[in-house]
């Protein structure tokens, strides 16, 4: 976790910029807010907010295993510090504002059972357990696996502009600009890359790949439940009655456009699931290109003599577990500030 200390600069305030405002580098720009006083801190993004891939995310809290870092107990760290962030946020009175909930969810499988189950988090969650003979049928004949557990989900739309709003009150800059390169940053003391799928060019990482995702946005106020089926299909409740249902997974795809194939599909998965959503009225249609990369890259670097520490490459895990990477990744953006001999700590 963050130590609960805070690190006062000296007189001359060190110049930081957070590159990307999704919620990676959103998470990052507020975590060093909170840590250090004294810093000049600058977001720098060509997209915000509902621009955002993390916008299109359901954001519900079910990390995977194609989740990694670069050991097996740095991706818990990440996955057990995550969840206490959203713990603490869930359980303050801004919870709503931030767009952090909880609920219960179903994962049902016709065809494995090790789909309904996840050691990463069956530890911290609350309650994770198999279903009964009753459960099993709740979403209709057919299903052999089961498993209900307690989650929370961060809604973008609101955890985006809650943070940007925060980090503006408290002297956080903000500034829209396209950067193709760090040595256009010389003016910086440290900076943040948390740039997604747009570090693929920046850094030039062939090891960074989108895998597409496609989404509906419905009206379903009367859905207080989280369902999960085979073949990537999940129903999430969200904010003021919009649900969010998917989905797809494909990998090395660029395609931004909505497909109406995928939509056929997704629909045609989600409704087979809960007969309910049959009728439910389609807000919105979106598409996100996840920036999946194994491991992700939380880590420091020098380029074109700019400090850069970088922390990208969350694939469908950023929404939830981009706290975790953004503790790690703004503790050695510290270090190196502290161990620079002209350091202005
Ligand atoms: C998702 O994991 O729900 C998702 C993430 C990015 C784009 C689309 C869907």
């Amino acid at each position: 976790m963050i130590g609960s200390e805070t690190i006062i600069m000296g007189k001359e305030s060190p110049k930081i910029a957070v590159l990307g405002a999704g919620v990676v580098g959103s998470t990052v720009a507020k975590i060093l807010q909170e840590q250090v006083r004294n810093v000049d801190i600058t977001i720098i993004a060509d997209n915000f907010r509902e621009e955002t891939v993390s916008a299109v995310a359901a954001g519900i809290f079910r990390p995977s295993t194609s989740f990694r870092g670069a050991t097996a107990e740095i991706t818990k760290r990440w996955i057990n510090n995550s969840w206490y962030f959203w713990q603490d946020i869930l359980k303050s009175s801004e919870s709503a504002q931030a767009g952090v909930i909880s609920f219960g969810t179903y994962i049902f499988s016709k065809e494995n059972y090790h789909n309904t189950r996840n050691h990463l988090i069956e530890d911290l969650v609350p309650i994770y357990r198999a279903v009964d003979e009753n459960e099993l049928k709740i979403c209709g004949e057919g299903w052999k696996y089961g498993s209900y557990f307690n989650t929370v989900k961060i809604g973008c739309d609101n955890y985006l502009p809650w943070v940007e709003r925060s980090f503006v009150a408290n002297g956080g800059k903000v500034v829209q600009k396209y950067i193709n390169s760090f040595s256009s940053l010389p003016e910086y003391d440290l900076v943040f890359n948390c740039t997604g799928l747009g570090a693929k060019y920046l850094c030039n990482d062939h090891d960074l790949v989108p895998i597409r995702g496609q989404i509906f946005k419905v009206k379903a106020p009367w859905l207080k439940t989280a369902f999960y089926g085979d073949y990537d299909t999940y129903i999430i409740p969200g904010h003021d009655g919009v649900a969010t249902l998917g989905g797809v997974r494909q990998y090395n795809s660029y395609n931004r456009d909505v497909c109406k194939y995928d939509a056929a599909a997704i629909m045609e998965r989600c409704v087979q699931l809960l007969p309910a959503l049959k009728n439910a009225e389609v807000v919105a249609q979106k598409v996100g290109l996840r920036p999946h990369r194994v491991p992700v890259r939380v880590e420091r670097e020098i380029i074109d003599r700019v400090k850069v520490v970088h922390c990208y490459g969350h694939g469908g895990y950023g929404v939830t577990c981009a706290p975790g990477t953004a503790i790690d990744a703004v503790n050695i953006g510290l270090d190196l500030l502290r161990s620079n001999s002209k350091s202005k700590l």
